[in-house]
């Protein structure tokens, strides 16, 4: 197939790139560079440097370097606690911006779509392991933001028959293990970079926010998911929309949930390095746990997590700061 990938120059989007074009697809891939980067893209793939908030950038890439079968859509602000404070920000950037690529789907025939939504979607866990049918109550205007596209993408659905899948995406951590994905996100805000830049001494020390959570060590606990799984999840999630011109609902998760605690003595374990940190009390809005069960990817879609032990996912992202930062 041949497919446009929005947001392809990006940490997840960069992964997805390469999880297609292994299947044998035709990638183009459409970036405003905003987190994106250069360094991402690879000769096998076109690239636009468009905006999704410029509609004619849209169609225009839609006719001239189509026709496409597919459209990825990984383009978005995905700080939860920057949406509270600006939610005027995400909602222009992920709602309109995603009504803008809907619209340009319809206008130049475009009628599948793989879309990046998030465990966000569901606010405080009322049980766990988290399924599709937990109640969405997003606890940040970024869950809100992902949680009505969702719905817009259902509406599409029904009465302008766009095909799609939503992939609710756990904590995506990791990098391509053969080191292909060279680009380091920039100020990271996620557990796992955070610890990394520590070790490369980016960073003076890891801030723990909090110890006192119901769970075995008291420090948060999430489901994190290796991006290469998140990836093969994409490939596998157009393969199933497509066959069955029938849209689709996921988790993409680990089903396992590792503390924060866990992430670090892994890290010091694996990279030699002290990684001082420091308790600090709680991040507001922060859930004691999260974790999914990928039940319904696995029947579905026969896709489960194979890289995401904690093991894997710290080497593979350990491998990749030293890569870029030209360590040891
Ligand atoms: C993980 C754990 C923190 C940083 C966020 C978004 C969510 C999704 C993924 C995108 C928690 C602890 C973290 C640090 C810490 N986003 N932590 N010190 O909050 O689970 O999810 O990213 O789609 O929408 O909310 O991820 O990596 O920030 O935190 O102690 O410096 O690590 O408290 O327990 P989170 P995270």
């Amino acid at each position: 197939m041949k497919v446009l990938i929005i947001g392809g120059a990006g940490y997840i989007g960069s992964h997805v790139r390469l999880a297609m074009t292994e299947a044998g697809h035709q990638v183009h891939i459409f970036d405003n560079l905003s987190s994106g980067l250069r360094e991402n893209l690879t000769p096998d793939t076109g690239f636009t440097h468009g905006d999704i908030l410029h509609y004619q950038n849209l169609v225009q890439t839609m006719r001239e370097q189509g026709p496409f079968d597919a459209v990825i859509h990984l383009a978005a602000l995905k700080a939860a606690g920057e949406s509270m404070i600006k939610p005027e920000k995400y909602s222009v950037a992920n709602i309109t911006g995603t009504l803008n690529i809907l619209n340009a789907m319809c206008e130049t025939g475009i009628s599948r779509i793989v879309f990046s939504s998030s465990a966000a979607t569901f606010g405080e866990p009322q049980y766990l392991p988290l399924d599709e049918d937990h109640p969405a109550n997003p606890e940040n205007y970024y869950g809100f933001t992902k949680l009505e596209i969702e719905r817009f993408l259902a509406w599409y659905d029904k009465l302008k028959g766009i095909k799609f899948a939503a992939l609710r995406y756990f904590n995506a951590a990791g990098y391509d293990s053969q080191g292909r994905i060279s680009g380091l996100e920039r100020n990271p805000a996620n557990l796992l970079p955070v610890i990394m830049e520590v070790a490369a001494g980016l960073r003076k020390e890891l801030q723990i926010f909090g110890n006192d959570y119901d769970t075995p060590d008291g420090t948060g606990v999430r489901d994190y998911v290796h991006v290469t799984d998140l990836a093969s999840g994409h490939v596998k999630a157009l393969e199933y929309i497509t066959n069955h011109q029938e849209s689709l609902l996921v988790n993409l998760g680990s089903e396992t949930g590792i503390s924060v605690t866990e992430m670090l003595e892994t890290a010091r374990r694996i990279t030699q390095r002290q990684i001082p940190a420091k308790t600090v009390p709680r991040r507001p809005g922060d859930p004691a746990k999260l974790y999914a069960t990928s039940a319904r990817a696995k029947s579905l879609l026969g896709w489960e997590a194979k890289h995401s032990s904690v093991e894997e996912l710290v080497a593979t992202t350990w491998q990749a700061y030293i890569k870029a930062l030209s360590l040891d």
